[in-house]
């Protein structure tokens, strides 16, 4: 497939973000800040110690969909992926579900009467933060450690079987849970969109749902680069010491 609006090594920094605003927290996560001037991409990157070609591969599938170079993605070294995911389940903890539950807090308080449907979305919302913030500590007490203990493996004389008892990963809980976090970000945003009687501020609940559709498609980038990319190495790297 061709691509013809990608971002590339020549493209401005400062064009990037006119191109596609949402990459703007993509691009904090490599740790870059604003204030480019004219630097092209590849100057910023040098300058920040960044690696290009895995910072133009997460830029370009995150700003188009139909670009996820799979195969190239799976060289990249586990840390640098996991150093990218780990910003981004920050971005969550610290900025997203706060922010949006603050959203969710001003919707209801902007309502004058009868505002019991915006009580039940609140409870959602709430059980919402809490269920997508015990996937991203499972990741990062689990799933992610397990996988860089599976890459520094060799040569230590564990055996496999201690390291997965070790971190009790499991891949069908995993993906279970991929499903639900992605589902039901839809689910709420539909419930707001459809069956919530709109007894509260427009612009309050407009921004609520802008958010959301921020969220779920920076959710969904992110759920997607952990099973299309990690989980397969995983999965080769379990393979090769099954074989061995
Ligand atoms: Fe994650
Ligand atoms: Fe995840």
């Amino acid at each position: 497939m061709l691509h013809h609006n990608l971002i590339t090594p020549d493209t401005k920094m400062a064009d990037a973000i006119h191109m596609n605003y949402l990459l703007l927290p993509v691009i904090n996560r490599f740790e870059i800040k604003l204030g480019f001037g004219d630097k092209t991409v590849e100057e910023v990157c040098t300058e920040n110690k960044v690696n290009l070609s895995f910072f133009l591969d997460i830029t370009n599938t995150y700003h188009d969909k139909s670009y996820f170079p799979k195969e190239k993605m799976r060289t990249y070294p586990v840390e640098l992926i996991i150093d990218y995911l780990l910003k981004t389940h920050r971005y969550y903890f610290d900025q997203l579900l706060p922010e949006v539950e603050a959203m969710v807090e001003e919707l209801l308080a902007s309502c004058p009467a009868d505002c019991d449907n915006l009580g039940l979305i609140k409870d959602f919302y709430k059980k919402y933060k809490q269920e997508l913030e015990y996937h991203l500590k499972n990741e990062e007490q689990k799933f992610f450690p397990y996988v860089k203990a599976l890459t520094q493996l060799e040569g230590t004389g564990q055996s496999l079987h201690s390291i997965r008892r070790q971190y009790n990963f499991s891949y069908s809980t995993h993906s279970e849970e991929h499903d639900n976090v992605i589902s039901k970000m839809l689910d709420l945003k539909n419930i707001i969109i459809k069956y919530l009687p709109p007894n509260y501020d427009t612009a309050k609940g407009n921004n609520l749902l802008y958010w959301l559709f921020v969220f779920e498609e920076d959710l969904k980038d992110h759920e997607r680069l952990e099973d299309i990319i990690l989980v397969p190495a995983l999965k080769r790297i379990e393979e090769k010491f099954t074989k061995n």
